[in-house]
């Protein structure tokens, strides 16, 4: 047994109860292993929800962070930022796109986004733009992106919500071409490659490339959310490569710090001159030190390889858990690409979490139903297979028992 079973009596009095927490706190990390506070360790799948790219103390970037905190943590935006202009020319670089707007988290970026296309929009007379968003998609937790969000828990107890949002089911082209034909008011079309707290839910390639040709014959922003599926996750260095297309508008965060925040939106030529001065700004956003975690994440996942791991061992752990998993009674689909994989089953599921744990295994259950591993880039093919043979034990007894009603 590792993880204990039950929940402590008294949670902490000064912390806000904003999250279902199990009972145990990590207290340090090696690549993709974790310790808590007792001793106790996990192999972990969930990597901080698709943060920890390089895995923990990752031996490169440990010393990097350290010299750049004894340098300058945080200057200002009143001032160039060398390693600002240094990420955000990588970042051009590996998706093609034009320009870069820094920040500290995925809501913001998703939150320039949104006022990019409303912008947009007014400088061509659109007085009331509109953007399509999509059911089963999540952006955020901000008034705005939890407007754009597709999941009305998310949003139950915080309207009104912020008007602008017509939604479509993802991958129905008609769907969208009907809206097209109606809505004179779209600007721009926002979505994510692969919804991730949706429940691993890919938009096709088809689909994408759909999209693509209807934002280029109408004038739209094409704005992919690769907050969580994107940097390296898939197997290329944005989940959308894999349909040979380029957004306008592409918001980014977690994985790209390594765990320090860094968040980023990266524009084509159609949005990268959109925002001028004063239209946008944030404190944070773009300091030294996420900049420097930027730069070295970037550098660290091209030296080793860490695309091609991704596409490998994930395509391994896909593999393995479908051969173990296709056919049991209750196991809806194994989906997903690369280290973003979700293992849909008939009935909700939370209670894994810490059956997972207690097992010494980390990983998430979303959209109730669904089993995510989001680990490190750097899983190797043998911790692959551990993670399988923790998990489909637990999944298979959990399906054999009578569901709790
Ligand atoms: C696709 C997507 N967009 C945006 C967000 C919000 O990011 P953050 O929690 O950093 O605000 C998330 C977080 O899960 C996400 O998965």
């Amino acid at each position: 047994m590792n993880a204990p079973e039950k929940l402590p009596a008294s949670p902490d009095p000064h912390v806000m109860q904003t999250y279902g927490r199990l009972p145990f706190a990590l207290s340090h990390g090696q690549g993709c292993w974790v310790w808590d506070t007792e001793g106790r360790k996990y192999l972990d799948g969930l990597g901080g929800i698709a943060v920890n790219t390089l895995g923990h103390a990752h031996p490169r970037l440990v010393p990097a962070l350290q010299e750049q905190i004894g340098k300058l943590i945080h200057s200002s935006n009143y001032y160039h930022v060398p390693l600002q202009e240094q990420l955000a020319a990588k970042l051009c670089e590996l998706s093609g796109l034009s320009k870069v707007f820094f920040c500290s988290t995925g809501l913001e970026a998703n939150e320039a986004a949104i006022k990019i296309a409303r912008k947009f929009g007014h400088d061509k007379g659109i007085e009331r733009p509109e953007i399509v968003v999509y059911e089963r998609a999540f952006h955020g937790r901000s008034i705005a992106t939890l407007s754009a969000t597709g999941n009305p828990k998310v949003q139950a107890g915080f309207g009104p919500l912020v008007e602008g949002f017509p939604r479509v089911p993802l991958n129905d082209v008609p769907a969208i071409e009907k809206l097209a034909a109606t809505n004179p008011n779209i600007v721009a079309v926002f979505l994510e490659v692969i919804q991730g707290e949706g429940g691993i839910n890919p938009a096709t390639v088809d689909y994408l490339r759909a999209v693509r040709k209807l934002c280029d014959e109408r004038g739209w922003l094409l704005m992919l959310d690769e907050v969580q599926c994107g940097l390296g996750r898939t197997g290329k260095w944005f989940a959308h490569q894999w349909a040979g297309i380029r957004p306008d508008v592409m918001p980014l965060a977690k994985g790209l710090g390594s765990g320090v925040p860094v968040g980023a939106v990266v524009c084509g030529p159609r949005a990268a001159d959109v925002f001028g001065p004063g239209n946008h700004g944030t404190t944070f956003g773009g300091n030294p030190l996420a900049m420097r975690a930027g730069v070295e994440t970037l550098r660290i996942m091209e030296e080793d390889g860490l695309l091609e791991n991704a596409a490998r061992v994930g395509g391994q752990l896909k593999e393995a858990l479908q051969r173990e998993l296709g056919g049991v009674a209750g196991v809806v689909e194994v989906r997903g690409q690369g280290l973003m994989l979700g293992i849909e089953l008939a009935r909700p599921c939370g209670e894994l979490l810490g059956r997972a744990a207690q097992a010494g295994l980390l990983l998430s259950v979303t959209a109730d139903k669904v089993i995510r591993l989001v680990p490190s880039l750097i899983l190797s093919a043998d911790e692959a297979a551990q993670m399988v043979a923790i998990l489909v034990p637990l999944v298979k007894a959990f399906l054999a028992e009578k569901p709790q009603s």
